[in-house]
């Protein structure tokens, strides 16, 4: 079989057909062209190309394989793709630990299968005639498309008010609160919450649909889907060197964030430390989703000086007030005390910093001609009683860029250290 990531990390635990007829050295042909360079591979994440390659080419430039194996889960320090289907699930009433033990097996087994580019189990045309094909099949052809699949386990999962469904309420780490409320927050019940998450990225949206969708599919009768978001355009960037992109309202987003490639900050702000929590959780990372709305209708009515000084940046190039590039150091004592950088920044919160993975969203109109569009904001860190809470009470409280939004969704995930080899399991520590 030619799947140059399993020559690399072994012999794959499931045997599936692989997708696309287009050979991977043809996908780094085309993609290296086309799509704009973005630093160094980081971390798990490694070219797939072939053993006997010179110089394998990073994955963030070539559209590729990112690793699924690895000491952390990829889509959290790994360079941040094009696309985001998010979704959390709940747990069913019948549901039991057992089944779904064997449900997150079925889903590590695919989840390998999916990233690598292959369809999932006996794949979407070839198994038996007479049952439902293992793979929805609407991926057939397509690349690997750097997709990766990130889980998370939810608060409730541990504890469903007051109920230990899976015996797993001492293992709940301190770190993985029930989020406060925030000034501010309109938040809806029905896109807010989960027992589970799974996030996929990737660089083609029917690649990352397709994984989400082949996972609810296995997960049919143990888990259905609370809710999700598709996003579109990422909001930020672990991969400083590259092109910074820009969110809704215009601006840059993600010039100062953590890279991908920083290890000493990623040990630091990211991911779990022994001792921090239960062990289970050591390399893993606490990841707050919030859907953050946008009224586009408003900003788009506001002058260009207030804009800026909205963020305390420049519109065009990006440059802190009193500087003059984008990725000069900010001077906080020249933007408004109110401006978003101003409060967000490091310096101004005691070194504290948080990676972030956003995405925006359209979707559609609200019945009131305006589009209910935003920022599904994805951030990790090392723990979010020391990050996002404290940097949100923060926001919340006296923010400029408050009168241009609202938090409607809020969740909070635990989300464990990657599996490291085929055979091992999403869980597997935490129900080990
Ligand atoms: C729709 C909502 C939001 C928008 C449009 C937005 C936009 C931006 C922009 C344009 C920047 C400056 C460029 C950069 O360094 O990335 C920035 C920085 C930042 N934002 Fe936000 N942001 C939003 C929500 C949030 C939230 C909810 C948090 C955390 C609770 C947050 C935390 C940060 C941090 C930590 C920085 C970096 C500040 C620095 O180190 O200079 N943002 N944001």
């Amino acid at each position: 079989m030619d799947t140059d990531s399993e020559q690399q990390n072994g012999t794959p635990d499931t045997v599936a057909t692989p997708r696309s007829t287009v050979s991977r050295r043809a996908v780094i042909g085309w993609a290296g062209a086309g799509v704009a360079l973005g630093g160094a591979a980081v971390g798990s994440v490694a070219a797939a190309t072939r053993q006997d390659d010179p110089a394998p080419a990073p994955a963030a430039a070539t559209g590729a394989e990112v690793p699924f194996y690895g000491e952390h889960q990829a889509g959290i320090a790994t360079p941040v793709q094009d696309r985001l289907h998010f979704a959390a699930f709940d747990v069913s009433e019948k549901a039991t630990r057992e089944s779904l033990v064997k449900m997150l097996k079925e889903w590590t087994r695919a989840a390998a299968a999916m990233t690598g580019g292959r369809e999932v189990g006996t794949g979407a045309a070839t198994g038996l005639p007479e049952a439902p094909p293992d793979d929805t099949g609407e991926a057939l052809g397509l690349p690997a498309s750097r997709l990766t699949l990130t889980i998370g386990f939810g608060p409730s999962l541990f504890d469903k008010e007051g109920v230990d469904r899976f015996g797993l309420k001492a293992k709940r780490p301190e770190a993985l609160i029930d989020l406060p409320n925030f000034k501010g927050d309109k938040l809806d019940p029905l896109r807010s919450g989960g027992d589970l998450c799974v996030q996929a990225c990737a660089d083609d949206p029917q690649v990352a649909v397709h994984a989400i969708r082949n996972l609810a599919r296995i997960g049919m009768g143990t888990v259905s889907i609370r809710w999700s978001q598709l996003g579109f355009g990422k909001t930020s960037s672990t991969t400083p060197d590259a092109q910074t992109p820009r969110n809704l309202l215009g601006f840059k987003d993600g010039t100062h964030n953590i890279a991908g490639t920083d290890t000493a900050r990623l040990a630091e702000h990211v991911w779990a430390a022994p001792g921090d929590g239960p062990d289970w959780m050591t390399g893993g990372s606490y990841l707050v989703a919030r859907r953050i709305r946008m009224h586009i209708e408003t900003w788009d009515r506001t002058s260009l000086k207030e804009q800026e000084d909205v963020f305390g940046r420049t519109k065009g190039e990006g440059a802190p007030y009193g500087r003059a590039k984008e990725h000069d150091d900010p001077d906080l004592k020249a933007m408004p005390a109110d401006s978003h950088v101003a409060l967000a920044h490091p310096d101004a919160n005691n070194g504290l910093m948080i990676l972030r993975r956003g995405f925006s969203f359209t979707d559609g109109t609200d019945g009131l001609g305006r589009l209910d569009a935003g920022l599904f904001f994805l951030a990790y860190q090392r723990d979010t009683r020391k990050a996002f809470v404290p940097l949100q009470q923060r926001l919340a409280g006296s923010d400029k860029l408050n009168e241009y939004i609202q938090h409607v969704g809020s969740a909070h995930f635990a989300c464990p250290a990657g599996v490291r080899k085929p055979g091992e399991w999403w869980g597997q520590a935490l129900f080990g």
